[in-house]
Order: structure tokens, then sequence, then C-alpha cells
């Protein structure tokens, strides 16, 4: 495979999936804006289009809340291929919805930060991005500032979410207790038609079971009438996640770099900082197990479920070098997460545990985003050597099969939706960032077999 060949359809699936002002998702599965995406997709546009990578947030803070909240979906344009649509979302319920455009009314993990602080770095001319870098500082501040206002419940330096689809990793096996255990009760559910699976088998996706109780979820934000003091109360789904404080805490750390540059008071950002570093070893390190892990919150336990987030804290610098030793130990050991003979791959999920499905969305397959943040964590601690392996599995899955949303662990296989734009984002960056590391195989010198 030629190097410059896979760069080009990498870019190529972005300019198709390109809507003008944002970048979808996928081609079909995913018709609007989404915010975590679109963070991992302004990473990528950063190496060789800032226009397009200063759009794409732009865009996506056109849809922040009046509180601060940055909502999972902004719906830009109408489309028929997506459930739930805009207006089933009825935001204006809430005083705080944008009120000039459409969005859901829920959060998702918060990775801006972290691409604005990339969009800086690889500009050439720096003077090019600072203009927007400094409109979008404020929008970025309030966006941090929701999440410890309103959802560190209770004001530990952690930050709650309320519904799977905040988490951003939808069907994870970690969810299955609290999901299993909502009574759907005291609320109208209107009857819905599921449309996801008319693009990717049902095989491959949440279950009708989930579904329901998404929605529930969903029915009952806006019987709050998305009061989030409000939804914190009464919400059965509220877990501290490992993989979405992490983003924070990476992001809180990239905000700092922003505001110094900025010359901007750093106070605040460093308080966030502290207190959730401290948080994360008080509440997500579980000493029984050596590893992180979710905790809900509602019912005040830790949620011992092996995923790929449990060593997600090495992306955002959380755990000292020793504990990064014996995480990276874990997830080649203990944890089966190693695919022997396809080089080094982290599949989501511990394939001998209960729940564990190579097929299904987050019960399993490979993801490009939770290898690029164990990549990106490995890499900033000094273990070249397992990173590269990582980066290598990353590359070879995608130039063998394509620019699938996942991948199968077990099998050479793609799944989910092909053409998927964070894939071939996060490709970009790993070829522009890191090249050198891949030479000797692209010049076909090391073995297909690493
Ligand atoms: C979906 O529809 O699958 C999304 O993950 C929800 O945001």
């Amino acid at each position: 495979m030629d190097k410059n060949i896979i760069i080009k359809k990498a870019k190529k699936v972005l300019e198709n999936n390109w809507m003008g002002h944002f970048t979808k998702p996928s081609p079909k599965l995913y018709p609007h804006q989404w915010s975590w995406d679109s963070g991992f997709i302004a990473i990528g546009y950063s190496h060789f289009d800032l226009k397009k990578a200063m759009t794409e947030l732009n865009s996506l803070f056109k849809g922040q809340w009046k509180n601060g909240m940055l909502p999972h979906i902004v719906f830009h344009k109408p489309s028929n291929d997506y459930f739930p649509d805009a207006k089933d979302w009825e935001i204006d319920l809430s005083d705080e919805a944008p009120g000039d455009i459409q969005t859901s009314g829920i959060t998702q993990p918060p990775i801006h930060a972290t691409a604005v602080w990339n969009i800086y770095n690889n500009a050439e001319d720096k003077k090019d991005v600072l203009q927007f870098i400094s409109n979008l500082f404020t929008k970025l501040l309030s966006s941090h500032r929701f999440l410890y206002n309103f959802r560190d419940v209770e004001d530990k330096g952690l930050v709650a979410n309320i519904h799977p689809w905040e988490t951003g990793i939808d069907n994870s096996p970690k969810w299955d207790m609290i999901l299993k255990n909502i009574a759907i009760e005291n609320i109208n559910i209107p009857p819905f038609k599921r449309k996801d699976i008319n693009f990717v088998s049902s095989e491959e996706r949440p279950s009708d079971d989930a579904y329901l109780k998404f929605i529930y979820l969903i029915e009952l934000f806006k019987q709050c009438k998305y009061d989030q003091k409000k939804i914190c109360k009464e919400s059965p789904f509220l877990v501290y996640d490992v993989l979405f404080n992490s983003i924070l805490h990476k992001a809180n750390l990239d905000l700092l770099k922003i505001a110094a540059l900025l010359k901007e008071d750093t106070k605040e950002i460093e308080g966030w900082i502290e207190r959730g570093k401290k948080a994360f070893e008080e509440i997500l390190w579980c000493d029984k197990d050596s590893m992180y892990h979710s905790y809900d919150q509602a019912q005040h336990k830790t949620i011992r479920v092996h995923t790929a987030s449990c060593a997600l804290p090495i992306y955002a610098s959380i755990p000292d070098k020793e504990r990064v030793f014996n995480l990276k130990e874990q997830l080649l050991t203990t944890c089966p997460f190693h695919q022997e003979n396809v080089c080094v791959s982290i599949p989501t999920y511990d394939k001998t545990q209960e729940g564990y499905d190579p097929a299904n969305y987050w019960r399993g397959p490979i993801w490009v985003n939770t290898n690029w943040m164990i990549y990106k964590g490995l890499l900033s601690y000094g273990f070249e050597d397992l990173a590269g392996k990582i980066g290598l599995n990353t590359i070879r899955l995608i130039s063998e099969l394509g620019f699938w949303e996942y991948f199968s662990p077990t099998e050479k296989r793609g799944l989910g939706s092909n053409n998927f734009s964070w894939t071939a984002s996060l490709l970009i960056d790993i070829l522009y960032k890191e090249a050198d590391y891949y030479e000797n195989w692209f010049s076909g010198e090391v073995s297909k077999s690493i």
C-alpha cells in the first residue's frame, strides 16, 4: 500500500461527507452533525485544510445552548434517514435551548478544546488561526463550565452523564445492568420506528430493548423540561464514565494551554484539572482490578466491567508511568484485548467477559478513536513500541478493509457504516504526524505478520 494513496482515499471520504459547512459522520446512517465526531474530524482537517477544520467547529458551536451545553447532535438540514429527529427532542421546552437552530437535548464527550489545540499546533502560520481561537475560547470555556456547574453532582471534580448516548459508547456492556433495571413507568413513550437498522444489520447495532430505554430517558428529560438539576435527581442513568472524564481531563489540559496562549485567566481551569485528577484516584481507580472503572452515581457503585476505557486515563496523562506500564501489560495479557498475529488492536470489550459480541457496536469491535486515544497516550509516556503496533494495526485494518465505523476483532471484516469520517480523519492524523514510524511498513520491509 502506498501511503499517499491511502491518504488520498481518506481525504475523499471526508470530501464526500462534507455538507458545505460541517461533515456528517457517514453517508447514510448519521446524516447530521455529531459533536464528538466533529472534534475528531477537525483534528484530521487541521493537517491539510485549516479552513474546513475551523468551519467544522464553528458550525457545531452554533448549536450551543445558553447554559453552555454543547449538544450531541446539531440538525442543520432535514433528513428522513435518522431517528430521533429534531422534532422528537422538543428542545423548545427549555428556555436554555438556542432558539434559532435545532439540536438534541444531551451532550457528548468534550474533545473540542483538544481539536482546537491541534488546529493551533498544525497551523503553519499561527496568525491565520489566532482570531478563530480567540473567538471560540469563551464558548469552549462555557461548555466545560456547563459540565462542572450542572453535572459535577457531588462537587468532586467528576462529571456525570445522564444517557448512554452522552458517553459516546451507547451500548457498552458497562451500561447493561443500569438499562436492564430501568422500569418504564409513569411516562408515555410515543410509538417509534428505528431507522438505523435500515442501513446497518441489526446484529451490529444496539438491541431494541436498549433503544426503548434510550427513548424512555429522552421522554423523561422532556418531562423535566431539560432542567439539569431535576434530571440529575430523577435520571436512573447517572454515571461518571471513565472515557468521558478522560476526554474532558485531556481537553482541560489543552484548554489551559489555549488560555495561556490568549493570556486569559487560567485559575478556574487549573482547579478543574487538580480536582479531576484527585477524583480519578478516589472514585474511578479500582485497586482490586488495578484498572479504572466507571461509577454508577445513582446506585453509588463501581461498574466493574472490563472495557477498553479502563485504560483510557493514559490518554489524559492521569496515571504515573509505573501504573501506565501495568495498565499496558494488562491490556496485553490479563485482559485479552490483544489480537495475536494482527499486530495489536484494542477491541472495546474483553472477549472473555459476558455479553462480548465481536460484531456488535461497542460490545467487542475495534474502533479507531479508542485505538487512537490509547495510542496517543502511550506515545506521550514514551511507550513507543506498543503505540507503534497499535498505530500500525490501525493503518493496516483501514488499508486492507476500508474506512469502516468499526472492525471485527476476530475476522477480517469491517462493520457498521463504511466511509466513516473519523476513521478517515484519525488515520490522516497518524499518517501526517507519526509517518516515520510506519515508513518500513509502507516500503514493504516489515513482515505483514508483526
Ligand atoms: C446513534 O444514533 O447511534 C448515535 O450514537 C446516537 O447519538
